[in-house]
Parts: C-alpha cells; structure tokens; sequence
C-alpha cells in the first residue's frame, strides 16, 4: 500500500490552512464538509507531500474526542489500496482493530474510507482506488 495523506487534526481550519500556505503548502481544491464524520476537510501538499486538515464541524463530530486530547496535531496515515476490504481484513488479522465501516468520503470523490487502530501504532485509515 503506498502512502496516500497525513490527516492532521486541527481546531480553526481557516487559520491553519492559511498557516500550511505560509510555508510552501498549496491547495488541492476546496474546503468539503464530511456530513458522515461531521468535519471540515482541505487538502494541501508540500513537495509531494499532501497533508488532509481536519477539524470538527459539529459537537458530535468523530473526532470530537480527538481534538481535546491532541489539538492540534497529526493523528493518521491514509493508505491506498485496491481493494479495500481485503487489506482491512489483512490488518485486523495482524492484530488492528476496525473502527468503522467502509464509507464514502465527499472530500475524495467519494471513494470509500474505513479507519483502523493498532495498539502501539494509534489510527490508519485506507482508502480504496479510484475506479
Ligand atoms: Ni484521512
């Protein structure tokens, strides 16, 4: 699987793509409201690297939770995969944790997502191919 995005948690979307921007970081299209994980999500990328801003958009949003805890921060790598249910399946069996079904993501042109936890390596996502 190769290495699609990093998903970085943050608390003022607006601010902090504005502050990605003032290091070299450019836009890959708009702001899109997730209304599944109840987030706000930019793409940006840096010298081949591409960076997914998250922030929450609802006080029930999935990641709710994680901003209190990490602020603002980094908090998954989104792997590309073929096929999406075999290497989830591949994972939980090597010991990961499914935390969520595959869903459709609006901010990839709704591909679908599915999020998995490790105990000593935190949160993955995977992301299935474009078709
Ligand atoms: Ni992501």
């Amino acid at each position: 699987m190769k290495i699609h995005h990093i998903g970085y948690l943050v608390k003022k979307l607006p601010r902090a793509a504005e502050a990605f921007e003032a290091l070299g970081y450019v836009r890959l299209g708009d702001v899109t409201a997730d209304g599944y994980r109840k987030v706000d999500i930019l793409f940006l990328e840096k010298d081949g690297y591409v960076i997914e801003l998250v922030s929450p958009n609802a006080p029930d949003s999935v990641v709710a939770g994680l901003i209190k805890t990490y602020k603002n921060a980094p908090y998954h790598i989104c792997y590309l995969c073929g096929d999406l249910e075999k290497e989830s399946e591949c994972l939980v069996s090597a010991g990961y944790f499914q935390i969520d079904a595959p869903m459709p993501a609006p901010a990839l042109e709704g591909r679908r997502v599915c999020f998995l936890i490790h105990p000593q390596m935190g949160m993955v996502e995977l992301l299935e191919e474009a078709r």
